[in-house]
């Protein structure tokens, strides 16, 4: 494999904001300082991860997978995910018959339990070989390039959000319809990667972009595909670590949001869960711009009671895959007790992946 954890740059810096701080109130300062330290030696090792990567493709519905010479394609038109494993079903199974919150909700029980327990082959597993299983993980193990068409952001699993299905979606949504064609002047809030807002300053040739993220990581990966598209694509954009709107000072032409849109109670100040987020945007854009671009899904479509003028851009069903909430128990209880109340998900019994819900893009002006 590429590197041992122990020589990379990246999750040297990584491991580094980690220790400082779990709360997420590591200031820019810090962040700015450490990449600044090891600027030439992030930017050398991305270069050589490029042989690293994992390509979106929403149009023809596949994922590729690339580890050095080897490409591995996944259809994923049946179950559009960036990983299509099923894996973990079963350990969520089990976390929903250990859950003792539930005990009365004998009903809700039984039917995800009927759903959930149903044996399919795993879609990734039953059709890739041990090698290219093997080498798929390697991917998801090292810091590694995701790629939108022919633009790509470097990002690792478990210290940042990935552009998944749902990233791609909103920029092929938004490129189908020239949403932003006559912008200049663009925020990506909940920016993660950046992989949006940088996205779209490629796509548009907008003038000016701030990506925002209230994750020290988050802010740290912007940074680095800051750089990285400023080198290969000449993109200069800002990038701001803000919880939400509390340090954007300024208008936009047009705010690009794809927050977490998962709703657990309890969970409000993480950046995987709940939907603080994505109400800020829906309750304040106004005060920012006059055009929202808003990523949510039916398990939060009442977010909706916020906005007046609101249009559907794009919609899609997807797998209800979500390993954290699946290997949470706690969390995945949450979920089952708000399944019981008639939150918004379908279900697909002969699928591999038996719940799903439906992300939606809107406008909001
Ligand atoms: C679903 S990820 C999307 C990342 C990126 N926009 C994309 O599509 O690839 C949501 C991002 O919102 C960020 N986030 C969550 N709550 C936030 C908050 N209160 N303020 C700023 N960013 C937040 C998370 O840190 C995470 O990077």
């Amino acid at each position: 494999m590429w590197v041992q954890e122990n020589m990379s740059a990246i999750l040297e810096v990584v491991n580094k904001l980690a220790s400082i701080s779990t709360d997420y109130e590591v200031p820019e300062r810090v962040v700015n300082e450490l990449f600044e330290q090891n600027r030439e030696r992030l930017l050398s090792e991305a270069e050589e991860l490029k042989d690293y990567a994992i390509k979106i493709d929403v149009n023809e519905y596949k994922v590729r997978f690339y580890n050095k010479g080897l490409e591995v394609v996944v259809d994923i038109s049946n179950y559009p995910l960036l990983l299509p494993c099923n894996c973990g079903i079963a350990p969520s199974v089990r976390a929903v018959l250990r859950c003792e919150d539930l005990e009365q909700k004998l009903s809700v029980k039984k039917k995800l339990s009927k759903w959930l327990t149903m044996r399919f082959p795993c879609p990734l597993h039953s059709n890739l070989s041990e090698h290219e299983l093997e080498k798929v993980g390697e991917i998801f193990k090292i810091p590694s390039f995701i790629y939108y068409k022919d633009f790509g952001v470097i990002w690792h699993n478990g210290s940042v959000w990935p552009p998944s299905i749902d990233s791609a979606l909103f920029v092929n949504w938004i490129e189908e319809k020239a949403y932003l064609k006559e912008h200049r002047k663009v925020l990506d809030l909940g920016a993660g990667t950046g992989f949006l807002g940088l996205y779209a300053a490629y796509a548009f040739d907008l003038e000016e972009v701030t990506l925002s993220d209230f994750d020290p990581l988050a802010y740290f990966f912007s940074l680095l595909n800051s750089e990285l598209a400023k080198q290969e694509h000449g993109i200069e954009v800002k990038v701001v670590l803000s919880d939400a709107f509390s340090r954007i000072n300024e208008k936009y032409d047009a705010i690009l949001c794809n927050p977490p849109y998962l709703p657990v109670a309890g969970q409000e100040g993480s950046p995987i869960f709940g939907t603080r987020l994505l109400m800020e945007a829906a309750s304040k854009y106004h005060h920012y711009t006059k055009e929202l671009y808003l990523m949510f899904s039916s398990l939060t479509l009442d977010v909706l009671e916020l906005g007046k003028n609101v249009e559907i851009i794009g919609k899609e069903m997807v797998p209800f895959r979500v390993p954290s909430v699946l290997l949470n128990t706690e969390v995945f209880c949450h979920y089952l007790a708000e399944m019981e109340e008639n939150l918004n998900y379908f279900v697909k019994e002969d699928n591999p992946f038996p719940v799903w819900h439906e992300v939606m893009l809107t406008k909001w002006w």
